[in-house]
């Protein structure tokens, strides 16, 4: 049975400015719901730029775009977006606006950082953790609001190798134990492996997709 699609982009144009170039233009494509899919493409081929869109950061001229709701963003970065003193507190943070009781916010976090591994490192200064941790809290906070679609910016694009393995790993276990639907942004070929399929961007474009051991033999 062919299950509906988790993320469908539709003919998407966008610039970033009035007159200006179009940063993705008449782009498209589906991830079905409970897979992992990455994107790729050359510095400058939108590939941010379309997961802003999909998370709702910007507005498209025209197209269509959907995404199964809540998504959550993980960004290149980690400390553009962890904005709490520790770990359980950022975590936390992100229930805020849906007014759950101490003990619901108590559970949510508990799980999320349990998904992660982070639970030993619940009261721990966001400080004092290394970048691969610091990616892992930004993913519980997304599992914390129970999201359904979770968009990842180059979240390996600051790890050492090992680093890299655990969180590649630890998102496909998510993402295939808890019927999430994951699009991953990376210039790291060796990550395809773990992906169930995956987009070429060009110019706005997605000029393949597929296979990802084959987008892997194209690029190499
Ligand atoms: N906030 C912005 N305002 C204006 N132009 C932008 C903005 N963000 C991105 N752009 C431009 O849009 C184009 C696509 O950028 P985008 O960040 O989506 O590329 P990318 O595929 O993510 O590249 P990279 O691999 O370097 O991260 C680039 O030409 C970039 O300069
Ligand atoms: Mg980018």
């Amino acid at each position: 049975m062919q299950t509906a699609p988790a993320i469908r982009v539709a003919d998407l144009c966008f610039s970033w400015s009035d007159q200006g170039k179009l940063v993705l233009d008449h782009c498209s494509l589906v991830v079905p719901k409970g897979e992992f899919w990455m994107l790729l493409g050359t510095n400058g081929s939108g590939k941010s730029t379309l997961l802003r869109l999909l998370s709702g950061l910007a507005v498209p001229q025209s197209g269509m775009l959907e995404a199964g709701q809540p998504v959550g963003f993980v960004f290149q970065n980690p400390d553009h977006q962890l904005v709490m003193p520790t770990v359980g507190a950022d975590v936390a943070f992100g229930l805020v606006s849906e007014k759950l009781s101490l003990s619901e916010t108590r559970l949510r976090v508990e799980e999320a950082l349990q998904a992660v591994n982070l639970v030993h490192l619940e009261r721990r200064p966001i400080y004092a953790l290394s970048g691969g941790q610091k990616q892992r809290v930004a993913i519980a906070g997304a599992l914390a609001r129970h999201c359904e679609v979770l968009l990842l910016d180059e979240p390996t694009a600051l790890l050492d190798p090992d680093s890299q393995r655990d969180l590649v790993e630890q998102v496909r276990r998510l993402v295939k134990t808890r019927g999430l639907t994951a699009l991953w942004v990376t210039h790291r070929l060796n990550e395809l492996e773990f992906a169930d399929g995956a987009f070429l961007l060009e110019q706005g474009q997605v000029v393949d997709q597929g296979d990802p051991l084959r987008l892997r033999e194209r690029l190499a």
